[in-house]
């Protein structure tokens, strides 16, 4: 089985040369938490430009589905970069837009008439989802939850409650969201255990919420990722979304499902939600969509995505070369990649809990498909964070040619392609245990 090979120190000559020149003229703001310049991509393999070869887990976080550079979806763009490469979607038509939006209404779960609307990042797909709730509903309020991550806009970012340092300075935002907690089980914000809880966070929305602070009649939507993925990969329990989107249509509150992270077979379903089985009124994807070609799509029933013309449009959004990325992607993740995502996805969770047994360390493994994450703790009974050993493993990894991100507090998420074969978990699954055993022991 080919493994990684770090031939220079990290970084290396040319490595460092780069990261320099990034130091003068790149924003700052940019979060790297280690230094890989990368050059070349193939399936799930990175070579940096000092020629190491990294095995990747991130996937750019979850944006190549289809690994790096695959065939079919480079031939698509090739072929459609000499056909056109852009006239804006929000003033003329064209087929590779037309098609797309037909596809993904057709995947799109629910029955009856759906429609897309094309942007050009998850942030726009989401936006797009906030402007739209608030016309259709012509209502003020929104509800969204304590973790999330819905991007960086003034509109998502306000639904964003991840880290206070994408909030800094900011302020003032959209006015009349409201953060709740999210299902995150195994840090219960009440203190309770599932499924004795009787899912009292979904119920506390009705009986407390609704009754003494944000009156229900005036929430246009509940902003939702069906697995929260920036806050830590965590999956809610069996119910959360069903009881959650039955309060929602009581009173008549659309349910916008965040599908940018987990969306696009990554779950081995299509959609996330599909596994909790809901149907969400809005969807937003984006990430995985177009193997890496900038494109966020909102997708609604008709009935609810009948804002005017001009009331929102993007010059860029649903640019010929993403739909056509996307079109190709999506064929791939149908014929097969929504397979392996489920077929892989447990041989790594299989070999994650198998880690748990053997390292104290690990508090908690979870995820679907391959969107699978370990949480790391101090100790077990007290689950004291062990944010410090995650940061420590994650740059191990890197000097071991495993390229894998954190998330939440103190998590490690896995987000290869979904054309990862079973050696290369195998290989990751190695990897991130001397990883491990260098830090934690
Ligand atoms: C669930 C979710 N929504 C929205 C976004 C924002 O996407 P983008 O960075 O493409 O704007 C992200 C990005 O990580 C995400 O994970």
């Amino acid at each position: 089985m080919k493994r990684p090979q770090i031939k220079t120190s990290l970084p290396g000559p040319q490595a460092k040369k780069l990261i320099k020149l990034d130091k003068s003229f790149v924003s700052p703001s940019y979060t790297r938490v280690y230094p890989l310049v990368a050059d070349k991509g193939k399936g799930l393999w990175i070579q940096d430009v000092d020629g190491n070869i990294f095995l990747d887990f991130t996937s750019g976080i979850a944006v190549n589905a289809t690994g790096h550079c695959h065939p079919q979806v480079v031939k698509a763009i090739q072929a459609q970069a000499k056909r056109l490469l852009h006239m804006s979607g929000t003033d003329f038509y064209y087929t590779p837009q037309i098609k797309l939006a037909e596809k993904l209404a057709a995947l799109a779960p629910g029955r009856g008439a759906k429609r897309a609307y094309f942007g050009n990042s998850g942030a726009e797909a989401v936006e797009a989802a906030f402007k739209l709730a608030r016309w259709h509903t012509k209502r003020e309020l929104n509800i969204a939850f304590f973790g999330a991550f819905h991007g960086r806009t003034m509109g998502a970012l306000s639904l964003t409650a991840s880290k206070t340092v994408q909030k800094k300075h900011y302020n003032p935002l959209v006015p009349g969201i409201t953060h709740i907690p999210y299902a995150y089980c195994y840090r219960c914000a009440y203190n309770l255990t599932h499924p004795k809880c009787g899912l009292y966070c979904v119920h506390w929305v009705e009986d407390t919420l609704f009754r003494t602070t944000v009156p229900a009649e005036e929430v246009a939507a509940i902003f939702v990722e069906p697995i929260q993925g920036e806050g830590g990969y965590i999956v809610p329990p069996p119910g959360f979304h069903k009881e959650l989107k039955k309060i929602a249509k009581k009173y008549g509150i659309l349910y916008v499902a965040d599908e940018v992270q987990c969306g696009m077979g990554r779950t081995g379903k299509m959609f996330a939600m599909e596994h909790f089985g809901v149907t969400a009124d809005v969807i937003a994807v984006a990430k995985g969509i177009a193997s890496g070609l900038p494109l966020g799509a909102m997708i609604a029933p008709a009935k609810i995505m009948n804002w005017e013309a001009g009331s929102h449009a993007s010059t860029f959004g649903g640019n010929p070369l993403s739909c056509q990325a996307a079109m190709a992607t999506i064929e791939l993740l149908e014929n097969n990649l929504m397979k392996n995502a489920t077929r892989q996805g447990q041989r790594l969770f299989k070999g994650l809990l198998e880690l748990q047994k053997n390292y104290e360390c690990i508090g908690d493994v979870r995820g679907k498909g391959l969107m699978a994450a370990v949480e790391l703790v101090k100790d077990r009974e007290t689950k004291a964070p062990a944010t410090d050993w995650r940061s420590r493993i994650i740059n191990k990894a890197f000097a071991k040619g495993l390229l894998v991100l954190a998330c939440g507090e103190n998590s490690i998420r896995f987000s290869p392609s979904l054309t990862v074969t079973a050696g290369e978990v195998d290989v990751c699954l190695s990897i991130f245990e001397e990883a491990v055993k260098e830090v934690a022991e």
